[in-house]
């Protein structure tokens, strides 16, 4: 991507309805949308599902897309990323999906205790080593901060190319006695497995398509975290 190309998106972003770029200190104080997504934002009473790791935002769009009555939020803290997805949702017409420019590490400071109904995580760096053991997205850290704002019920989803993190993260939830509802190491290579995720394979992400191309199995875990 040109530098000319990122400060194009970056001042589209700035303009764009359905763009929220807060401040670190905005998030740490509590943003002002905490606990009013849906009221302020949405104008309705409908569940609320993250993206986290968004990148182009393809599952926040795509999810929309197939379910009006759900309102949608990608996260990630490339603007130039998501751009991709805030443009298409705002050529679209559709209200209900929106991008949140932060930190997954702030996310408590945007949503209120169980103002949300499910996550996805796409695709994220599976973090390898060692010492980024604490930077993976299923980390106990992270599963600490989701836990905060998902609601009780709420389901978590995991798509990634990654056996490495696909295999820890769940002996992760075992270890922690926690509920997977569904796990599967090849969800393309079983052609009678149906694990009852709408559009699980019909939304291909930017990195899925990449991972596939190079031969990439890829996997999905969903699970419960209270
Ligand atoms: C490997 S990409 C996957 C993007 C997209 N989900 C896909 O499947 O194409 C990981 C994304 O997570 C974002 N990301 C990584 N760590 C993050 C963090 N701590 N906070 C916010 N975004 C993060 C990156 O900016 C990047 O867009």
């Amino acid at each position: 991507m040109s530098k000319k190309n990122k400060q194009a998106r970056f001042a589209e972003n700035r303009v764009l309805p359905n763009v929220f770029q807060p401040t670190r200190e905005e998030a740490v104080a509590g943003y002002k949308l905490k606990g009013k997504w849906r009221e302020q934002v949405f104008k309705n009473t409908n569940p609320i599902v993250l993206e986290l790791g968004c990148g182009k935002g393809e599952y926040s769009v795509g999810l929309a897309k197939a379910f009006p009555e759900k309102n949608f939020i990608g996260v990630d803290i490339k603007g130039a990323r998501f751009w991709f997805g805030a443009k298409e949702a705002y050529e679209s017409n559709l209200t209900n999906a929106v991008f949140l420019r932060t930190q997954i590490e702030l996310i408590d400071g945007f949503f209120e205790e169980n103002e949300v109904d499910e996550i996805w995580i796409t695709f994220p760096d599976p973090q390898i080593k060692y010492r980024r053991t604490k930077h993976r997205m299923t980390h106990p850290e992270f599963l600490e901060r989701y836990k905060k704002i998902l609601k009780k019920d709420g389901i978590m989803h995991l798509k990634t190319d990654s056996e490495f993190l696909h295999g820890y993260t769940i002996g992760l939830l075992q270890g922690q006695g926690l509920e997977i509802l569904t796990a599967h190491h090849d969800i393309y290579g079983a052609p009678e497995y149906e694990p009852n995720t709408p559009l699980l394979r019909d939304i291909q992400t930017h990195y899925e398509q990449l991972f596939s191309a190079k031969g990439k199995t890829i996997t999905y875990i969903k699970f419960k975290i209270h």
